[in-house]
């Protein structure tokens, strides 16, 4: 049955979600299809921001550590977190990147595996996650790290008792895979290791269940569905059996049993504060303070139904619409194995997507050939789908993408 806009329509009119929309600042004209790489702005941060800023810095100064609650926010942030992603309040802290977090994270994770060996993670996942994994074992002579692919079945008869942890990504960021993480997790406690998850695709777009699936470690951000603004702080968080006896290697006065004594040496303070380094940006803190607000009322089942239905939505209209062009899937097909991202392939999808830019349709682009649509069910919606297929067949139909200024263009 061909798909029509009202069919789009009537799917907007039952959705339970669609009042979010109003609650976000959408520039007019522009398909915004990028919230899986910078989420956009809720209006509430406006006025969080001035509040932060006049109130609170400019009339009250330094008072505002303790008086406006800076000092105490990125547990606050972090216990708000939790309750995104099935952890108990405690658990969760708001500090650093997600970069940052995951050096944390794999040193705490070696740490509870003393005498193991090796450290797995990704072949092809986020660049970050090897980078930083290549540092880590770096200062851990007797420990190696061995790259997997965990979609690979030859992965789970990789894992055995030298691994003492592995970094996976629950949704990955080209393909949109969304990984099992119970499967996973039992694997890998099955040899005796422990896992930190990756959640910066799923955080605020997915029921993550870490409770649920018993999860050691994860760390996500805050600026993709969560929509804390660019460069808003990440969060780690590690289960209440390790908090005790993870070492977290990344140490300064912010993790210290008594900051303020100024003591010489390091002695970690209880809980998970310890993972917090220095001073933190507080403003960006309070964008995501404003975003998370927002959150405390949105039901995240409502939003993964409206996720797989927005993606299964883009994925038939494009092949409806646009057939004949060479684009071809680069995402899971079956709605339940996919995040709220769409990617295809597409020789020229370089320029495809420059000109999408152009056309403004914002979605990302990662080399070779890969586009991605990101959708964010709080504020789009499926006649936005509609829209931006429309735009796409456009470009495809009169070879606007083959134009020279689209050659070169810089997208991200
Ligand atoms: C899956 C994943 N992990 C880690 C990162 C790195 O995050 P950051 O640059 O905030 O450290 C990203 C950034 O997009 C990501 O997508």
């Amino acid at each position: 049955m061909t798909i029509s806009i009202d069919s789009a329509r009537a799917l907007d009119a039952k959705d339970p979600l669609a009042g979010y929309r109003e609650q976000f600042h959408l520039p007019a004209g522009h398909v915004y299809l990028d919230g899986n790489s910078l989420g956009a702005a809720p209006r509430a941060v406006f006025d969080e921001m001035e509040t932060a800023v006049r109130d609170e810095w400019a009339e009250e100064l330094i008072a505002s550590w303790s008086g406006a609650g800076w000092w105490m926010l990125g547990e606050h942030l972090g216990d708000d977190i939790a309750g995104l992603i099935g952890a108990p309040e405690g658990t969760v802290v708001v500090t650093d990147t997600t970069t940052v977090n995951i050096y944390k994270a794999l040193h705490a994770a070696v740490s509870v595996r003393p005498g193991r060996t090796r450290v797995l993670t990704e072949r092809r996942g986020f660049p970050t996650d090897s980078y930083v994994a290549e540092g880590v074992v770096e200062t851990l002579p007797d420990v190696g790290l061995v790259l997997v692919d965990v979609e690979d079945e030859g992965f789970l008869a990789s894992l055995d008792g030298s691994v003492a942890a592995v970094l996976i990504n629950h949704i990955d960021y080209r393909t949109a895979s969304l990984r099992d993480m119970q499967r996973l997790t039992d694997a890998v406690h099955e040899v005796g290791a422990v896992v930190v998850w990756d959640l910066c695709h799923s955080a605020g777009v997915y029921p993550v269940d870490l409770t649920g699936c018993n999860v050691d470690f994860a760390v996500g951000c805050t600026y993709k569905f969560l929509n804390g603004g660019p460069g808003s702080p990440a969060f780690i968080h590690v289960a209440e059996r390790h908090l005790d006896s993870a070492v977290s290697r990344l140490r300064g006065w912010w993790g210290h049993a008594d900051p303020f004594a100024m003591e010489e040496h390091y002695r970690p303070i209880e809980g998970i504060r310890r993972y917090m380094v220095g001073t933190q940006p507080i403003l960006s803190m309070r964008a995501l303070t404003a975003s998370l607000d927002m959150y405390r009322d949105v039901d995240l089942e409502a939003v993964r139904t409206k996720s797989m239905s927005l993606t299964s939505l883009f994925i038939d209209l494009v092949e409806q619409e646009c057939a004949g062009h060479g684009l071809e899937l680069f995402s899971p097909r079956d709605a339940e194995r996919r995040g709220s991202q769409v990617s295809f392939y597409s020789e020229n999808g370089r320029p495809i997507m420059a000109a999408m830019a152009a056309a403004k349709v914002h979605g990302g682009y990662r080399d070779p050939g890969v586009m991605r649509f990101g959708f964010a069910p709080l504020y789009i919606s499926h006649a936005d789908v509609w829209e931006a297929v429309a735009r796409l067949k456009h470009i495809l139909d009169t070879r606007e993408w083959a134009k020279p200024e689209y050659a070169e263009s810089a997208i991200s």
